[in-house]
């Protein structure tokens, strides 16, 4: 198990780019199953996210051939629980498999750290679309003939139900109405790819809260496209954070502001001293006190529940009190206690986090518990004093491709030690 050693306080200083985004990645790649010729995927991100993605489409009779996948010769539409229980996007296969085969038996997610996370919403949008549900043992058996087209109202804007729900309307007689479906920009990629890969698909309402998706024959075969997926904006957001928090010159490329406007809004009115281009955002040294905020989580395009901990891990800098709510996860301070132990003051209240900031932080040892609060772990280790030793990397690993390296690269003093290698020598 590799962990990281951080040597603080840094300085971070030069130009770093964004990698495609992991959330919308996982889904395009499930999305591929409803295609019988080739499609490509440009710039994949080396993720442990997307190596099992990639595993469990294998497994299917996917051939994938650099970032080409060829999903003409599908053997089997079985999706494991060893697979699936590693990463909850696995479910995302459901509705794709289902609405051009007519049948899949998927493994249930289970729980995760952050949350209960359960799959009801899904279920219940598939089973309007005329599918037969049976959950059994640990799986999910869903059949259907043909899907048929029906009106789906979320009662929340769940992003993977919006996600499964759509590809699984795409092959689906009639149309299909989703309301309260999630705005996020990597279900408008879902569905933009979708879109360009079929000709006579129609998917209108992207991007706002009524999805309508008019579906096509089961026969129908994709244009062979090369598509290039959304720039990841919870990396972007977390290289912004770390340029405010250690108070340097960053220059964050390859990005898109549009998707982050309620990230770099909430540091603008906290002072960060930020230079908003289309592609690329610039992190300046301050020029005036940072002051604290209330931020509380929502579905976008409010602020994002991903970079709750990295907002967190800036908060303990700032020579003021702030408030955070959590409102999507039931479980998501983790990094709560772990910041504590390098010497931050951050309250629990239920779903509320009250940070007295302006302590200075030491280096200790901590534990990665998640993705998000992982990436917080190495944003406030970065300006502790001394020594950080993060385990569990693993975490991080799921989501930041290159994250030290890209670190490292600004001028970060940051090493990933494998235990198991120390252990061996
Ligand atoms: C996606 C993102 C994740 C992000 C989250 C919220 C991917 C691969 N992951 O996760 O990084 O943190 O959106 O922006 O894109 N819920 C139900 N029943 C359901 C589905 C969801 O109760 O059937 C609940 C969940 O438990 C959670 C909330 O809805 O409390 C939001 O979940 P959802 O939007 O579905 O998140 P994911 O798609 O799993």
């Amino acid at each position: 198990m590799d962990s990281f050693k951080v040597k603080g306080p840094s300085r971070l200083e030069g130009e770093v780019s964004i990698s495609r985004a992991k959330n919308s990645c996982l889904p395009l790649m499930a999305g591929t199953l409803l295609c019988q010729n080739p499609v490509g995927l440009k710039s994949l991100p080396n993720l442990r996210d997307i190596r099992t993605m990639k595993k469990l489409m294998s497994g299917f009779g996917v051939k994938l051939q650099d970032d080409q996948f060829h999903c003409d010769d599908i053997h089997n539409t079985y999706a494991p629980y060893e697979l699936v229980k590693t990463m909850r996007a696995s479910v995302l296969v459901l509705g794709p498999l289902l609405s051009r085969f007519g049948e899949a038996k998927v493994s249930l997610p289970g729980g995760c750290a952050i949350g209960t996370r359960p799959v009801d919403l899904h279920l219940d949008g598939l089973k309007k679309l005329g599918a037969e549900i049976n959950v059994e043992g640990g799986y999910i058996y869903a059949k259907a003939k043909r899907l048929k087209g029906a009106k789906i109202d979320l009662m929340f804007p769940s992003v993977g139900a919006t996600e499964n729900l759509l590809m699984a309307a795409v092959f689906a007689e009639g149309e299909t109405i989703i309301s309260n479906a999630a705005r996020e920009p990597e279900v408008v990629d879902l569905g933009n790819f979708l879109n360009q890969a079929f000709e006579d698909l129609k998917i209108a309402g992207l991007g706002t809260s009524t999805l309508k998706i008019q579906g096509i024959s089961q026969n129908s075969k994709n244009k062979e496209i090369i598509y290039t997926p959304i720039p990841d904006r919870i990396e972007a957001a977390t290289f912004i954070i770390a340029g405010v928090m250690t108070n340097s010159f960053l220059s964050i490329k390859d990005c898109d502001k549009a998707h982050l406007g309620s990230v770099t809004n909430a540091l603008q009115m906290s002072h960060a001293n930020l230079k908003i281009h289309d592609s690329v955002i610039e992190v300046m040294p301050r020029n005036k006190e940072l002051t604290g905020f209330n931020l509380r989580t929502t579905p976008y395009p409010y602020f994002p529940t991903d970079v709750q901990a990295q907002f967190m891990a800036l908060a303990t800098m700032i020579n003021d009190t702030s408030i955070i709510s959590e409102e999507i996860f039931e479980n998501r301070f983790m990094h709560v206690p772990e910041l504590n132990r390098m010497g931050a003051d951050i309250r629990l209240n239920n779903q509320t986090a009250v940070i007295v900031g302006g302590k200075r932080l030491k280096g200790a040892p901590v534990m990665c518990t998640d993705l998000r609060a992982s990436a917080a772990l190495v944003l406030a280790a970065m300006i502790a004093d001394g020594e950080t030793n993060i385990q569990r990397v693993y975490h991080l690993d799921r989501g930041y491709d290159g994250f030290e390296k890209k670190l490292t690269s600004l001028g970060c003093e940051i090493q990933r030690v494998n235990l198991s290698a120390r252990a061996q020598a």
